[in-house]
């Protein structure tokens, strides 16, 4: 066993050492001029989606969640692989226009919008997808001021969740869209005030590896826009069908059937009611797409006993990678996959514990780890690193700053 947890089949080693993209980490490291540094990999995505395109069903459009990364270089990469963009701020809507994506592909989710992100949006000609009957009011208004029928879907607050989802996000209060029960009436008043009606966004959990999980919610959500369009009176143009596509983080973590998701939906859509005949439909991705072609390199500064246990510390943590140390909405907190990068194809010689360099417990990369030999100077890896490090972990917290990115 040459490190720990489900490394991404991809990653071979090259001259002892773990290689990305034909180079090895201590090429990149030095290419880039410092570590910690997050290494993503085109090869890796472009294939990810490849084989994606070819589970699903033609029909199926697939967007992009840029909160999983909103890294400048792999945004512009992936304007040319995916149908759509899911942002979430009017900050990522800058970040989005500048990587090159079309206002009409962009389609904007998120409690809580400013009237200005409304504006920006607006203004832009994104598509919003309300989450409130308050939201909906501001937005025809501010549609009026400036002049433009605002592109309005509604994110419907679903009555089920998505099983087994390590995040869910339906069945029961949320913050997050309109309840079911409410959208009807909230639909027909955005068609009847002139709006350009673009249908429903159904949102109802991440982080799903069970497929059989994932064809039961997707049969609820195509039921669900049926019955809500039916009752209102209103056509569906577009429905977001959610996403919630896992990876494998985790010892015993087995990776998501997609075929049988796409044969599944293909049947459905062979057989659809009246309503969503013409419908256009989408599944936005975040963690599914990049999240394994990701991977954190961080440099061992000390090696250390305490008590018998060996501490390998590094010069990076939860700073850059708050998931991976089990602060970001984790219970129980596991290993991400780890492996000592310079060492890679060497056989796992002791335990250690992997932490970062700040000067809290919680600062931990990996328990009781079962590693080559590492010494200070070695390279440490943090594998499935492409979503929610970089940009959803607290890179200024005891003055440390932002990690290196590069894409390969
Ligand atoms: C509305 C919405 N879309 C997409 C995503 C992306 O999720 P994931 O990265 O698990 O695919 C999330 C995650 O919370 C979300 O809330």
């Amino acid at each position: 066993m040459k490190a720990l947890g489900p490394i991404p089949p991809e990653f071979t080693a090259k001259e002892g050492e773990l290689a990305i993209g034909g180079r090895t980490a201590s090429e990149l490291v030095k290419e880039a001029g410092d570590t910690p540094l997050f290494v993503y990999s085109r090869a890796i995505i472009e294939q990810r989606i490849g084989d994606l395109r070819k589970a699903m069903p033609e029909r199926l459009k697939i967007h992009f969640a840029m909160k999983a990364n909103p890294y400048g270089l792999l945004l512009e990469f992936m304007a040319d692989l995916v149908d759509g963009l899911d942002i979430a701020s009017a900050g990522e809507l800058e970040q989005a226009r500048e990587a090159g994506y079309l206002p009409r592909e962009i389609s904007f989710a998120g409690p809580g919008k400013r009237d200005r992100e409304l504006f920006a949006a607006i203004r832009a000609g994104v598509t919003l997808n309300l989450e409130s009957a308050n939201e909906a009011e501001r937005a025809l208004q501010i549609g009026k001021q400036l002049g433009i029928a605002p592109r309005l879907a509604i994110r419907v607050n679903p009555p089920f969740e998505l099983r087994g989802s390590g995040m869910k996000m339906g069945g029961g209060a949320k913050p997050f869209g309109v309840d079911a029960d409410r959208v009807p009436t909230l639909a027909r008043t955005i068609v009847d005030a002139g709006a350009n009606w673009r249908g429903f966004h159904i949102y109802s959990g991440s982080q799903a590896l069970d497929a059989e999980a994932l064809i039961e919610a997707q049969g609820h959500v195509l039921d669900l826009a049926a019955q809500l369009a039916g009752e209102a009176g209103v056509e569906v143009p577009h429905l977001n069908m959610g996403g919630g596509f896992g990876i494998p983080y985790f010892d015993k973590d087995t990776p998501l059937d997609v075929a049988a998701i796409g044969v599944a939906l293909e049947k459905r859509f062979a057989d659809l009611p009246g309503v969503l005949k013409d419908t256009q439909f989408a599944i936005e991705l975040g963690r599914y797409l990049v999240g394994e072609a990701g991977v954190y390199l961080t440099r061992i500064v000390d090696r250390k006993v305490s008590h018998d246990t060996t501490y390998l510390v590094t010069d990076g943590g939860l700073h850059h990678q708050l998931a991976a140390s089990g602060n970001f909405g984790t219970v129980v907190r596991r290993n991400y996959p780890v492996a000592i990068a310079t060492r890679f194809d060497a056989e796992p010689e002791e335990e250690v514990n992997v932490v970062g360099c700040l000067c809290t417990p919680l600062d931990r990369l990996a328990d009781a780890a079962h590693l080559p030999r590492a010494e200070v100077g070695d390279l440490v890896a943090v594998f499935c690193a492409g979503a929610y490090g970089a940009s959803a972990s607290p890179a200024t917290f005891l003055g440390q700053g932002p990690a290196l990115e590069m894409l390969v």
